[in-house]
């Protein structure tokens, strides 16, 4: 059977190491896929998404800038990308229409519970961040029934407004917005999911949020660990991961979306962080 295309679009995305993923799940399942990493100017996004699937491409991975444009551009949306107002993953329905999903949050989930055994049930989950990275991870994790949900975030309005979209699916979690200075009592989950490494700056959080047993989680992955994760060790912390695993279970979300098959993660989390 000849290859069937995918491909991740982003600007910039020479680092991306989606390519390298996909490419493990295929010699893995024996799907026939191919996938490559696509530069696209940044006002050109829709076109190439058009010449792409015009060209008989399969699905595609959209990354930074463009997830909320390739969530604005579908004709269909999945429960869970609706709301979360952007899309990591594009494919063709059977009628031909584009269809949007998110598999971001399902991937933070799966690596926290499954690959970590991590308890999110009536866990207290502290979450750094009110960006697109951390609306999209919002609805999979109060599925999960926290106790409580705080989202503390620089701008407090915009955590503020997160927590107002996303009420009605708080159920029994207790949800609130709050600055970074304001949690001082240990959370039992900590996920950091602001940008803020990358400027090599840290949320400034009291240090009274971390116990012995807080699992420390930041959505950022470096060959070194990061500045977040290094910061929650030198205050306590025993259990820190990075984003590693939820970047692998992401990219394995999608190709179950694709391809029908759900790819073993743990060799291919094992493979990158080798490599
Ligand atoms: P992303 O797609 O990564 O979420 P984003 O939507 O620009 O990007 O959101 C970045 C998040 O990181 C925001 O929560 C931002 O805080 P503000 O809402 O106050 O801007 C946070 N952030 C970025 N730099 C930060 C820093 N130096 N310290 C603390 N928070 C920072």
């Amino acid at each position: 059977m000849s290859n069937e295309l995918y491909a991740v679009m982003g600007n910039p995305i020479s680092h991306s190491k989606s390519p390298r993923i996909h490419s493990l799940f295929a010699g893995q399942t024996g799907e026939p896929v191919e996938y490559t990493a696509i530069q696209v100017p940044l006002d050109g996004f829709a076109a190439a998404v058009r010449r792409f699937f015009e060209a008989g491409g399969k699905g595609l991975n959209v990354t930074v800038p463009f997830k909320e444009q390739a969530w604005a551009l579908a004709e269909c949306r999945a429960a869970r990308a609706e709301k979360a107002g952007a899309a990591n993953t594009l494919y063709q329905n059977e009628a031909g229409q584009l269809v949007a999903d998110n598999t971001d949050g399902q991937g933070l989930v799966r690596d926290l519970v499954d690959n970590h055994g991590v308890r999110l049930k009536d866990a207290r989950v502290l979450v750094l961040g009110a960006g697109g990275a951390v609306r999209g991870v919002l609805g999979p994790l109060l599925e999960q029934q926290p106790v409580s949900l705080t989202l503390a975030n620089r701008t407090v309005a915009k955590a503020g407004t997160l927590v107002k979209l996303f009420a009605d699916e708080a159920g029994t979690t207790t949800l609130r917005a709050c600055g970074f200075k304001e949690p001082d009592q240990p959370f039992d989950v900590i996920i950091n999911g602001t940008s803020a490494s990358l400027q090599g700056d840290l949320p400034p959080l009291g240090a009274d949020v971390i116990a012995a047993d807080t699992v420390v989680y930041d959505m950022m992955y470096s060959l070194q660990t990061t500045t977040f994760n290094q910061w929650a060790l030198d205050n306590g912390a025993i259990r820190v991961f990075d984003g590693l695993g939820m970047l692998v279970e992401q990219a394995a979300e999608s190709f179950r979306l694709w391809r029908g098959v759900l790819p073993e993660t743990a060799p291919v989390i094992e493979a990158l962080r080798n490599e």
